[in-house]
């Protein structure tokens, strides 16, 4: 007879007794520290709290790592360096999913895109796409739209100096040129108002209140408007993109061997991967090394991209541009050392960045008092504990990057602008390791278009402040600059930033 230590049974026992143990001792420990809730509801009552301004409220009270229950949904806010370290890094792969709700399952084709996709094969292989094939330096096409668009939005200036300018729009709107011109190269060039109109009911769908997400037997009292929304905005997409895909489909079969495809758009480089009208269920191929992308992957992959890299740049451009009117000696000293510099006989060049220090810390310290994306949305794949506290399955775990930022155990006068801070060779840096400043988030789900990003606020931000000098229309006074935001997918300014530019360079403007 064998012996009993080297039987499996006993090994299989051992393991599940291993796991009803976690699972016991999981379902023993208690919540993170809340507000109390009502029975069925929770705290439900609360739901207007749950932005970044309203979460480090309850952070105050509640401490670092803050339990909701909103209806049948945890919610988990963490508030500091050290707990966003623990889900971000320590526990990374328990907390590399999304949360969707209907709106957005529905909206992102079933969650057929890289920002929802749950962590796993298909998402690390879309993951890939992205970074090599669309974000990359090498992409030569999306870095060279950001600088011809800031050329125009530059010769747009120049056309408007002593006037006042609604900086906040012209932002909008050249981040907008640059995402669509990046995804669709000359395709639809006049579609984009149409397309503006699409992404803006988007963008209202997935950030309304949906009370049946919290308490899904509410759905039994039909919500039959809210559905009707959903199915016509993604009826509009469908009838926009679906129009440019085709034409990129005949664009690609009618293409000459010596194509060189240096014209191809962010749709081109995506159809190299189409599977066809058919094809390839991504799920099922998502352990192959080739993957296919459907139609509906293509579609919400541009979405990803309209959504990631127009409103979080405009937004830090418009936030930069703020906090310098806001503190004059800080635009002064930017402007100083744009002149030392360059002089003021040519125009900026992106080879000027890297002498100029104490601008790239401007823009970094904007970023942390305002990051574009204030709360980083993840969701737990399993049963956890965080700090001695228990996590379901499920929860929803909001990290609150505007809070950590502004955290004054860690920063000094958090609330201030004050760019030197970052000169200190120890101060952290956004890479993702520095958990008390988090603006591209950290690990798995960690921004894949930041360098595109940064580059292009750094370079809008420089030329607008080499080229020109900016004042407050009259009436206004930089102390009583509102600084107030809005709380949607990201953190803009609720009022558009208004200001009055002037040339400022002692050569003729060349573009
Ligand atoms: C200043 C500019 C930007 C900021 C501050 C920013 C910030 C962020 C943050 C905080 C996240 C979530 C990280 C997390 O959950 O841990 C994110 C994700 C993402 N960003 Fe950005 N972003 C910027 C620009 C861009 C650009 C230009 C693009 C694309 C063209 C982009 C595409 C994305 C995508 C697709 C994701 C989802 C990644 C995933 O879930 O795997 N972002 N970004």
């Amino acid at each position: 007879m064998d012996c009993l230590l080297c039987s499996p049974v006993l090994y299989v026992f051992l393991i599940f007794l291993w796991y009803l143990v976690r699972v016991l001792l999981n379902r023993c420990l208690p919540f993170p520290p809340g507000p109390r809730g009502y029975p069925i509801v929770g705290n439900l009552k609360l739901k207007n709290q749950l932005s970044h301004r309203g979460l480090a409220e309850l952070a105050k009270q509640y401490g670092g790592l803050l339990h909701l229950q909103m209806g049948r949904i945890h919610i988990v806010a963490v508030s500091t360096a050290e707990m966003a370290r623990e889900i971000l890094q320590v526990q990374d792969v328990v907390f590399a999913n999304r949360p969707a709700n209907v709106a957005i399952s529905y909206l992102t084709y079933n969650r057929a895109d890289m920002a929802f996709a749950n962590y796993g094969p298909l998402w690390r292989q879309m993951r890939k796409i992205c970074v090599m094939k669309l974000f990359s330096r090498r992409r030569a096409e999306s870095w060279a739209s950001v600088r011809e668009e800031i050329d125009s939005m530059v010769q747009t200036l120049t056309e408007q100096t002593g006037l006042p300018v609604n900086v906040g729009e012209l932002v909008f709107a050249l981040t907008r040129n640059i995402t669509y011109r990046a995804a669709f190269g000359s395709f639809a060039r006049d579609g984009q108002d149409e397309f503006v109109k699409i992404l803006q009911e988007f963008s209202k769908l997935f950030g309304a209140f949906d009370i049946t997400e919290f308490l899904p037997w509410m759905r039994w009292f039909g919500n039959r408007g809210f559905t009707m929304r959903l199915e016509n905005a993604r009826k509009s997409l469908d009838g926009f993109i679906d129009r440019i895909i085709d034409a990129h489909i005949e664009k690609k079969e009618s293409r000459q061997n010596d194509d060189d495809g240096l014209d191809d758009d962010m749709v081109d480089e995506l159809m190299a991967f189409y599977s066809g009208e058919n094809g390839g269920d991504l799920s099922n191929d998502s352990q192959s090394s080739s993957l296919r992308l459907t139609r509906d992957n293509i579609k919400a992959l541009v979405m990803d991209v309209m959504f990631g890299g127009t409103e979080t740049v405009a937004s830090a451009i418009e936030w930069a541009m703020t906090e310098l009117l806001k503190n004059p000696h800080e635009l002064r000293k930017l402007q100083q050392e744009l002149a030392d510099v360059i002089g003021l006989s040519r125009q900026f060049h992106e080879s000027d960045l890297e002498n100029l220090p104490y601008f790239r810390c401007a823009m970094k310290e904007t970023l942390r008092l305002h990051p574009p994306i204030p709360l980083l949305l993840h969701e737990a794949a399993a049963d956890s504990v965080v700090s001695g506290y228990s996590i379901p399955r499920d929860s929803r775990v909001m990290i609150n990057v505007y809070a950590i930022g502004r955290d004054e155990s860690v920063w000094t006068e958090p609330n201030a602008f004050k760019p030197g801070r970052f000169m200190d060779s120890k101060a952290p840096d956004f890479k993702g390791s520095d958990f008390e400043y988090l603006p591209f988030g950290s690990g798995r789900r960690s921004c894949p278009g930041m360098q595109l990003g940064l580059y292009a606020m750094e370079l809008a931000v420089a030329h607008m402040l080499h080229s020109f000098n900016w004042e407050l229309p009259e009436g206004a006074n930089s102390g009583d600059l509102d600084i107030t935001d809005m709380f949607g997918l990201t953190a803009p300014r609720a009022t558009r930033l208004i200001a009055v530019p002037s040339y400022r360079l002692k050569c003729p403007m060349v573009i």
